[in-house]
């Protein structure tokens, strides 16, 4: 039965190749010629029917026929049986994850560490500057050799070319395909030496400052560029290419400082007379850790701008010069780079933090060279020998909240709580509380008591208003920092709200920041009275805000004053924060357009209610709204 259809399709692919054979476009090809050429495979061990795994070697080619240089070609390859790529000379996987990689799913393919193809027009037909070989060697587990494992597409990723919807067969290996340039493109890109800069979440900069034969120096950036990202005590690696090793850093510190691989390595023998004593790092897969605030002006490591916070990055909003982190480092190269022109920057960029949304690096990228404000203090700029750019962004899923929102309302005496188990239930011993009971509602008062003690409170207004209680009770919230928002006032030209937040933890929130999206009354957004508020520029639903000068510190949880009799007291920060309706005329404020759709603490995103607080009974008096309005804004200002 197994062989039957094996060779059913089999066939299949004899007669879908002789139907796509035709004659090479080699010549014919006026754009990029993409090729992938399966050239052999064999059964390798171990023994396994149901899951037997063989080699593959194939070859990837990418010639430029066309007019223009492609710079850092990228090309997309369909693996589609269960492909472990192993090895990839000259190329690299454009998403930075290190071989052997799982590409069963397809898989980008980038030139490394030239990614450049010039012109035949240019190099007088030179194959060795306008093509790019790639040999793949790999194993999987879905075809047996002879018959032959091709993906199921391949396609050129570069911007500005379209590729046809379907590649041509030469012969029964060969796969083939013709990408032309977009003619909205431009005419003349050629005169762009260089990749256009991209944007990202996080980029980080690998600018050549100084060379020699033998060694380098690099300049590492990494700057924030996510309105609400943040990094804490961030951790950078990456994986060298030729065999280079660190020997001095300035500005941050290699999380391991070890030379013994180089030492009794090849690095070792080529290098006899230099003193790895003094050298830092020769690992393959460097992690990189920032200094802390004390070595900022130490001669020895510090002393570069931009460096030495204890691995912290703000958003650029919070703080444009938090938002940046900088080192420097000698590289030494091994043979054969041993010349000033050959630099091979490092790749399988990796970048994460405590407290901190995970991120995915691109490959490097030539970009043209960084320019510095002159280290002599003179007012001209010093550029780069070469830069790279590596873009990082924001990867879902996030992972599980730390904090959590509530919602209250000037019409409704019950609060919305926390969701149950917003921040997870994992150390909460099971049988104890029911983790998929909806949370109880509560008086506003309860609020302000830690989770360990509402119980009796929660308990007691349901009974009072004669609400069901599920038996287990359900769990409490368990995030460490927790969000009010409060409807204040709804009057016929604006409304209110009031934002309080809790700290439940035992650490301090230093320069702290939230932002609350508003789908349709954002843009409404007039002023935060206790905060800085603003508007995201980018976004103009979302309020960031921040404490004012002085007040950029959210304190711990406290004792009571008497610790035996009174609840422990959580840090708050609260503000009221004034909307108009002049811009949003047509939003219903009650009916769910004054609720946050999203709101995140220091970057992370919390945990929303699912409903909101029931506004049965409840008109709208214009007159009477706007006299509540002033009456809180008298309490408030008092
Ligand atoms: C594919 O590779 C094989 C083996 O190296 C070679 O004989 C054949 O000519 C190649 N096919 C094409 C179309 O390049
Ligand atoms: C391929 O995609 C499927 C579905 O998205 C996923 O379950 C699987 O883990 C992926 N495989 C690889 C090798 O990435
Ligand atoms: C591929 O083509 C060659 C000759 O054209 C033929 O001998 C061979 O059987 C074919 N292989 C498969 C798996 O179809
Ligand atoms: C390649 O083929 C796969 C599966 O047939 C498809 O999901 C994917 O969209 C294709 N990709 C491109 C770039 O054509
Ligand atoms: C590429 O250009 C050639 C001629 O210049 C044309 O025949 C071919 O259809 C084009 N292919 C695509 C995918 O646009
Ligand atoms: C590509 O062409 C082959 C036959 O020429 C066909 O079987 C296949 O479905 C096509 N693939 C796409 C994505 O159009
Ligand atoms: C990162 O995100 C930006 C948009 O924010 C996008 O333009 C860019 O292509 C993304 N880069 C990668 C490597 O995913
Ligand atoms: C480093 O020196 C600068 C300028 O002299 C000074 O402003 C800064 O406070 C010093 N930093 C530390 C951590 O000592
Ligand atoms: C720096 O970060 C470490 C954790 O890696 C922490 O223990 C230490 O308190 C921090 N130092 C400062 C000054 O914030
Ligand atoms: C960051 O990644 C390194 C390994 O690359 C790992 O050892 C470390 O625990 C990670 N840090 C965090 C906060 O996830
Ligand atoms: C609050 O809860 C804690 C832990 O359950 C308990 O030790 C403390 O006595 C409670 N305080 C009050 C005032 O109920
Ligand atoms: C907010 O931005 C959206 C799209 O970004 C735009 O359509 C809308 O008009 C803007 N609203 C205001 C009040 O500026």
């Amino acid at each position: 039965m197994e062989i039957g259809l094996l060779s059913f399709f089999v066939f299949l692919i004899v007669v879908s190749a002789s139907i796509r054979t035709s004659v090479s476009q080699s010549t014919t090809c006026n754009g990029i010629l993409v090729t992938y050429n399966y050239t052999g495979g064999r059964e390798v061990t171990p023994t396994d029917p149901a899951n037997q795994p063989y080699r593959f070697e194939s070859t990837l080619t990418v010639q430029n026929n066309g007019l223009d240089e492609l710079k850092s070609w990228q090309v997309f390859i369909g693996f589609q049986h269960d492909e472990i790529l192993v090895s990839a000379d000259t190329a690299i996987l454009a998403d930075g994850t290190s071989l052997p990689a799982r590409v069963g799913n397809g898989t980008t393919l980038a030139g490394f560490p030239d990614g450049d193809l010039e012109t035949a027009v240019e190099t007088a037909g030179d194959l060795n500057h306008m093509q790019a070989v790639v040999q793949l060697v790999g194993t999987q587990f879905k075809v047996t050799p002879p018959n032959i494992p091709l993906p199921a597409n391949i396609t050129l990723m570069n911007e500005g070319y379209s590729c046809p919807n379907n590649y041509t067969m030469q012969g029964n290996t060969t796969m083939e395909i013709c990408c032309n340039r977009s003619s909205s493109l431009g005419s003349n890109p050629t005169s762009n030496k260089f990749l256009p800069r991209q944007k990202g979440d996080l980029i980080i900069m690998y600018d050549v400052t100084r060379v020699y034969d033998t060694n380098y120096f690099a300049q590492v950036t990494i700057s924030n560029h996510n309105p609400l990202g943040r990094l804490e005590n961030w951790m950078l690696s990456w994986e060298w290419a030729r065999d280079e090793f660190i020997y001095s850093m300035k500005g941050a510190y290699p999380y391991v400082v070890d030379t013994s691989e180089c030492v009794f390595g090849e690095q070792g023998k080529y290098y006899k007379e230099l003193d790895f004593s003094q050298a830092m790092n020769c690992e393959r897969n460097p992690a990189i850790v920032d200094l802390p605030l004390e070595k900022a002006n130490d001669t020895n490591l510090g002393l570069v701008p931009s460096c030495c916070r204890n691995g912290t990055l703000l958003p650029p909003s919070m703080d444009l010069e938090k938002s940046v982190s900088a080192f420097q480092m000698q590289v030494f190269k091994m043979p054969p780079d041993l010349n000033r022109s050959e630099i091979v920057p490092p790749h399988s960029w990796r970048i994460n933090g405590t407290m901190s949304s995970t991120y995915e690096c691109g490959s490097p990228v030539p970009v043209s060279p960084s320019q510095f404000p002159s280290s002599l203090g003179l007012p001209s700029k010093t550029s780069a020998i070469s830069s790279w750019q590596v873009v990082c962004n924001i990867t879902r899923p996030q992972p599980p909240p730390k904090c959590c929102v509530s919602f209250s309302a000037f019409y409704n005496d019950s609060v919305i709580p926390c969701n149950t188990c917003a921040c997870g239930c994992a150390n909460v011993p099971s049988n104890t509380c029911s983790a998929s009971a909806p949370a109880l509602l509560l008086e506003p008062p309860t609020l302000l008591l830690p989770s360990e003690n509402r119980t009796e409170k929660a308990l007691a207004w349901a009974e009072l208003k004669r609400r069901p209680v599920p038996d287990p009770l359900p769990c409490w919230d368990n995030c460490g920092v927790s969000i009010n928002w409060h409807l204040l006032s709804d009057y016929r030209n604006g409304w209110t709200a009031r934002l309080t937040i809790f700290n439940w933890g035992d650490t301090p929130f230093p320069d702290w920041y939230t932002a609350v999206q508003l789908d349709q009354a954002g843009p409404g957004f007039e002023e935060a009275y206790s905060f800085n508020g603003s508007l995201l520029s980018s976004q103009n639903n979302t309020i960031f805000m921040k404490g004012l000068s002085g007040q950029a510190y959210i304190l711990a949880e406290t004792d009571g004053k008497n610790p035996k009799k009174d609840p422990r007291i959580p840090g708050t920060q609260q503000s009221v924060i004034l909307f108009t309706k002049k811009t949003t005329p047509n939003i219903n404020i009650v009916h769910g357009d004054g609720f946050p759709t999203k709101v995140t603490f220091n970057g992370e995103e919390c945990a929303i209610p699912t409903i909101l607080p029931s506004n049965i009974g409840y008109k709208m008096r214009s007159a009477g709204g706007f006299s509540i309005f002033l009456s809180i804004m008298l309490i408030f200002l008092s």
